[in-house]
């Protein structure tokens, strides 16, 4: 498909904010309030522990991550995956930066030494990616040399490093989409990306953050333990506690959803060992 006829990127393409969490009770104030007789509990959604994910390897979440981030909207383009520094660093080191995405990481260090780490991977990254793909070129044309494939672009990997949310979409929308090259915009996290994401006002934001639709793409994390629900621990927190038409959201179909995404989504609740997912969606109202 020719890119369109005015490469500049629409400004209403949507911000989607995609996270699992998982129900933790607390305090609704700090714990050393516990004692509070006025202080009663309340559910925050965790996300994080220790600088990873609270919980151990859900297939059907990474896979689902995996599918919809890197998913283009149309051949030739490239989705945008933005995380804060501390989330790229708890991408395993040889996956970094994550394959057909561009990924931008976001920092305040200022001494160069956090970009200088993320496109040294970069570049090992795609010398690993270029080898593996020439092998597999050879072999594809042993299999099938009298029936040539249909070529169709693939998304590139890349990175860039910047110092805010703000400058990140300004960098994607100049560097890539007034080329026509960029797909979708994805926020991965963690809790002080998601964070400065949910504080954008779009009145006040640069032009590069208005009439933005803001999304959330959650799978919902449950634990079935034998004595019936049990939590994950975490130490970091999505910075709401839910999404309801009180603090400026609406929930999502999910057919709504499934065209956000790319992929069909039930809504449905799907076990895989201990624990059950679900995926959902919300847009916010203003
Ligand atoms: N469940 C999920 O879906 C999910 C998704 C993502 C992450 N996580 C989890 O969340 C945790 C990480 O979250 P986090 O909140 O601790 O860290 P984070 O948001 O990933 O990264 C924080 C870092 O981003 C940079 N940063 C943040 N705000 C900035 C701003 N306004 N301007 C410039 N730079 C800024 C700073 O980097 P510098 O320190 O380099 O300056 C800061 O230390 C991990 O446990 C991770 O596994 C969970």
């Amino acid at each position: 498909m020719p890119p369109p006829a005015n490469h500049s990127l629409p400004h209403s393409l949507p911000l989607t904010l995609i996270v699992a969490t998982t129900p933790i009770r607390v305090a609704s104030s700090t714990p050393l309030k516990l004692q509070d007789p006025n202080d009663t509990p309340t559910t925050r959604l965790g996300i994080g522990l220790k600088g990873t994910l609270p919980w151990p390897r859900i297939k059907a979440d990474m896979s689902f991550f995996a599918r919809v981030t890197s998913r283009p909207p149309t051949p030739g383009t490239t989705n945008a995956i933005i995380m804060g520094r501390k989330t790229y660093d708890s991408v395993p080191k040889h996956l970094r930066p994550l394959a057909k995405r561009i990924s931008v990481v976001i920092t305040r260090d200022q001494t160069g030494a956090v970009k200088e780490g993320v496109l040294q991977e970069l570049q090992a990254r795609k010398a690993k990616m270029a080898a593996t793909a020439k092998a597999k070129a050879e072999t594809d044309v042993e299999k099938s040399l009298d029936a040539p494939a249909d070529v169709v672009p693939e998304p590139i990997t890349d990175a860039i490093v910047t110092p805010s949310l703000d400058a990140a979409i300004g960098e994607l929308d100049s560097v890539y989409g007034k080329e026509g090259k960029l797909g979708k915009i994805w926020l991965i996290g963690g809790a002080e990306i998601y964070g400065a994401a949910l504080r954008m006002d779009a009145k006040e934001g640069s032009e590069a953050l208005q009439r933005r639709p803001v999304r959330v793409v959650m799978t919902n994390v449950l634990r079935k333990g034998a004595e019936g629900e049990a939590s994950f621990e975490c130490d970091t927190f999505f910075p709401l506690d839910g999404m309801t038409a009180q603090n400026g959201w609406r929930s999502a179909s999910p057919e709504e959803v499934s065209e956000w995404v790319g992929e069909e989504v039930s809504g449905e609740w799907k076990k895989e060992g201990d624990v059950e997912v679900q995926m959902v969606g919300y847009e916010r109202l203003h």
